[in-house]
């Protein structure tokens, strides 16, 4: 099995070989702390780094490995690193590479958590954070300097589905010697490959598209190898320990299995959904990249092999209307986190990114009224009747 196969071959077999594990099928579930050695020289040398093996599995264990190797190949990697949750991926990957001193330039949208990571965490530890707005990358050249360290961003953007274009930042941040780091949590490597448009490093939330079933909280970094080394000697053992449990990468490996046939079906509705939802009269606004509408439209289609399956949207009665349509679903569940089989709404205002105060929201385009919504995969008949009807019972209407 290599890289020459395809998405979802590699997504199921990569990483792994049966025949070497008494044939059994799936990855054994190494529940192991730490690992013998053989004689006490060989430990000393697998310390040293010297002979390859497995020391204590906050470090390393066989089962993450292969999960490491899937991601990493269907990123495009060198290597892969599995750890705790996503923020456990983003802030070992920033603990690893920042010192005081440094400069981190980060997109105007970010997700509540990482926000408040670089804002309220780096901050404190004399690293200058900055925010740009990469939607246009202009804006990028013109704030860069030799101080940037690291260029942070996600896209599309959690929550309003901005989009920035990774090939013409990359560009603009490798120019000035800055790591460029791509949350690509939302399109997943199945619509987006960053690091073939020019990345350094990629992050992960694997609780959402890559875990796929809602029952797990999981992060991924992958990039060149001698950098997923540093972060995980160095980031993971030491700054943060949020090492994945192995149970969690067996689950995540089955989710990748049908990640392909997810993210398909995900698109589908997401795409039916949004072009509903933009037609009916009580919605004011929806972004979403698949729609004609939606302001980076042509980026999408450039830079996503589809649009995904996250949707924000506002309603004529702002966020009353919002809060009264998200009490009236039915089957639509009024939670946070995206991804899952089921559908999920939620209010990014009060809920995800209430770690920003008001002032900050309106400063980085996160509205009020905005809704975000995530398309799972029931019948798309049966999303669109449960926002349907909630959007027509009566005082709604009035609302509108
Ligand atoms: C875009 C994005 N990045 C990172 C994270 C953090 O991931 P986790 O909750 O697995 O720590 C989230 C969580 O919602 C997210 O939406």
């Amino acid at each position: 099995m290599n890289n020459d196969h395809g998405f979802a071959t590699r997504a199921i077999h990569l990483g792994y070989d049966p025949m070497a594990h008494e044939g059994a099928l799936t990855p054994p579930l190494h529940l192991t702390s730490t690992f013998a050695f053989e004689t006490a020289e060989a430990g000393g040398e697998t310390f040293a780094g010297e002979r390859a093996g497995h020391v204590y599995s906050r470090i390393s264990n066989p089962t993450l490995d292969v999960l490491e190797k899937r991601i990493a190949s269907l990123e495009g990697a060198e290597a892969g690193l599995a750890l705790a949750s996503g923020m456990g991926a983003i802030t070992s990957t920033l603990w690893t590479l920042l010192a005081p001193g440094d400069e981190v330039i980060v997109d105007k949208t970010l997700y509540g958590c990482t926000f408040s990571f670089f804002h309220h965490g780096l901050g404190k530890f004399g690293v200058t954070i900055r925010h740009v707005d990469m939607t246009d990358p202009a804006n990028l050249k013109t704030a860069i300097s030799e101080r940037t360290r690291v260029v942070y961003f996600e896209t599309p953007a959690n929550p309003n589905m901005r989009l920035v274009d990774i090939a013409a930042v990359s560009r603009i941040a490798h120019d000035a010697g800055a790591v460029v780091v791509v949350d690509n949590t939302y399109a997943t490597p199945y619509l987006t490959r960053p690091i073939s448009l020019g990345a350094d490093l990629v992050v992960h939330s694997a609780t959402k598209y890559l875990g796929g079933h809602g029952d797990l909280v999981a992060g991924i970094v992958v990039g060149r190898a001698e950098q997923i080394a540093d972060i995980r000697l160095f980031g993971m053992k030491d700054m943060t320990g949020a090492v994945m449990a192995p149970f969690n990468a067996m689950l995540v490996m089955r989710g990748l299995k049908t990640l392909r046939l997810r993210m398909d079906h995900h698109c589908t509705s997401a795409q039916e959904v949004a072009d509903w939802l933009e037609n009916h009269p009580a919605v004011s606004k929806v972004h979403y990249p698949g729609l004609r509408s939606f302001a980076q439209h042509e980026l999408a289609m450039r830079q996503m092999d589809k649009p995904g399956a996250m949707i924000a949207f506002e309603l004529m009665g702002g966020i009353e209307a919002g809060r009264r349509l998200m009490n009236q679903l039915n089957m639509i569940g009024r939670a946070v986190s995206l991804g899952d089989a089921e559908t999920l709404i939620q209010h990014p205002a009060s809920m995800t990114h209430s770690t920003y105060t008001p002032e900050e929201r309106a400063e980085h385009g996160i509205s009020d009224g905005l809704i975000r919504l995530s398309v799972g995969l029931e019948d798309v008949k049966d999303i669109i009747n449960d926002l349907s009807q909630a959007l027509e019972r009566p005082h709604l209407a009035q609302t509108a």
